[in-house]
């Protein structure tokens, strides 16, 4: 391997959804992971096979049907944790890795795990010759090895690479490391394991971002020796998060005159459209300002800015924003437009839908065309987004009015249908705190579900009056798992009625849902 090349290890769908809330279903998972190889990632770990069968089944649906980057599946140092991941990623032949990870720092030896060193010395070495037995490519993960005694690490590296690692990854899982010192240890490393530096092993790393450093730690770490940056769209993950897939790419490009001209086979110019689609599949909002994805990152509001730029561009922007996908706008479509004409634009935009898919969506696209002139690709991507869930739709909205203002107490009525049953419509009143709210008591009498918005976020996707405002929300429905609820509309309201009905669906189709809260036939 050539030693200037720098591994991007996407872990948005593993360590990205283990962030509260973002867990996403077998078909959100799938068409990010085609986003992860349209940006051409190396590596996608796409889950921890042991811990569900929604989590194996994912990572073997996406070995199966991802072509291009290695396919990965975490395991702890447990045989049936290895054996799942070797499993799960068997469909992906020589793309298949699988990553093993055990703790070694003090505070986890002594009060996690309640073993010495020599021990997990052991451990570690048995997990790696198990996955060996699965898969070549084996990376090992001693967790919490920032905080690991530099000695100790060294052991360990030299111990998994002689039992068959070829990456070994040194995860700063609490996020405690600072970019100078994390630095040292990886240069120490480098410098103490002969693998690392004849090309045998690599050097991995993943930052977590509890301080706000874990993308600068990752790049620091690339001047000490580090191959691979394990890293998510958009920063999402456990906790604060963890380093953001778009912000190293892009520094590695931007500043390649510091970083020593590293290569990176990111294709910039999927950046944005990726960051969308995990924000909208995982329902985590991208804030503004946010570099490089962030909707205020490329504007300029300042009057000595704007006049820079119309005179040299460079003048006040390190990174040509169509550089990393902004503005890359289509022709819209209008009312006019056929379905083979939406198919079309759908498939170009990076989605697989199914006929039955598209012409689930038409209904909706006619809707929105007859109330908008131009339907751009932003609002037919959030119209995806709705759709785009794999969750049956048990319920599905038929009617909705609501009567609201400030001498009004506000009223909805609705009538939803179920999906399969004879007296198919059913429609019922409520009042509430304010219009949503109404919509929510009003469906929850029909569904008999009793649901509490913990989160509600309304944005305009396009430009325009008639922009298409798009609801994203948490519902707690009593069963440990906040649940994601999206919904798109010319109209708020309805745009949050098709997203509690998103959630309501989402519940129903989990396996958790009570007996009492399953629809009669
Ligand atoms: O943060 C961490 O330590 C991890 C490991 C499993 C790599 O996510
Ligand atoms: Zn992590």
């Amino acid at each position: 391997m050539k030693n200037d090349r720098i591994l991007i290890f996407d872990t948005t769908l593993r360590d990205g959804e283990q962030c509260p809330g973002a867990s996403m279903n077998l078909r959100e998972k799938l068409e990010i992971a085609r986003q992860l190889a349209r940006l051409k990632v190396d590596v996608i770990e796409g889950g921890f096979p042991v811990i569900s069968d929604g989590d194996f089944e994912a990572v073997h649906t996406i070995a199966k049907e991802i072509k291009g980057p290695i396919i990965c599946g975490l395991a702890r140092c447990v045989p049936k944790d290895i054996d799942a991941a070797g499993e799960a990623v068997k469909p992906a032949g020589k793309r298949g890795r699988v990553h093993v990870f055990l703790a070694t720092s003090k505070i986890h030896r002594e009060f996690k795990l309640g073993k010495a060193q020599d021990e997990i010395l052991r451990l570690a070495v048995d997990g790696v010759k198990r996955a060996k037995g699965w898969v070549e490519d084996v990376e090992f993960s001693p967790e919490d090895g920032s905080r690991t005694e530099p000695d100790f690490l060294i052991q360990v590296c030299k111990a998994v690479i002689a039992a068959g690692a070829t990456t070994v990854n040194i995860p700063d899982t609490v996020g405690w490391a600072v970019p100078e010192q994390y630095a040292a240890l990886i240069g120490q490393l480098h410098a103490a394991v002969p693998e690392f530096r004849n090309g045998k092993a690599i050097i991995s790393v993943h930052c977590h971002n509890d301080l706000g450093l874990a993308v600068a730690n990752s790049l620091a770490a690339v001047r000490a020796g580090a191959r691979q940056v394990e890293c998510t769209v958009n920063g999402i993950g456990e906790r604060a998060g963890n380093a953001a897939l778009e912000e190293i790419v892009m520094a590695l490009k931007t500043r390649s005159d510091f970083y020593g001209g590293f290569e990176c086979g990111v294709v910039a110019r999927e950046i944005v459209k990726s960051s969308r689609l995990v924000s909208r599949m995982s329902g985590l909002i991208v804030q503004r300002s946010k570099a490089i994805v962030g909707e205020n990152a490329f504007a300029h509001s300042s009057g000595i800015h704007q006049d820079g730029i119309l005179k040299k561009r460079e003048t006040y922007e390190i990174m040509d924003p169509q550089e990393v996908g902004w503005g890359v706008t289509e022709l819209p479509l209008t009312k006019h437009s056929g379905r083979a004409a939406v198919a079309v634009r759908l498939k170009h935009l990076g989605f697989k839908m199914t006929e039955a898919d598209v012409n689930a969506l038409f209904a909706q696209f006619k809707e929105i065309g007859d109330k908008k002139k131009f339907v751009y690709d932003e609002d037919l991507i959030a119209l995806v987004g709705g759709h785009l869930t794999e969750v049956p739709e048990t319920w599905s909205l038929d009617y909705l009015s609501v009567t609201a203002g400030n001498h009004t107490v506000p009223t909805a009525t609705v009538r939803l249908r179920k999906a399969g049953a004879k007296d198919a419509a059913q429609q019922e009143a409520a009042i509430g705190d304010g219009p949503v709210d109404a919509v929510v008591k009003a469906m929850d009498r029909i569904t008999r579900v009793r649901g509490q918005l913990k989160d509600y976020s309304l944005r305009a996707v396009s430009q325009g009056e008639d922009a298409m405002g798009e609801v994203t929300l948490k519902a707690d429905f009593g069963d440990g798992e906040l649940l994601t609820g999206k919904g798109a509309s010319t109209d708020v309201i309805e745009a949050s009625a098709r997203a509690y009905l998103n959630a309501v669906n989402r519940h129903l189709s989990s396996g958790r849902a009570k007996p009492t809260d399953l629809p009669h036939p």
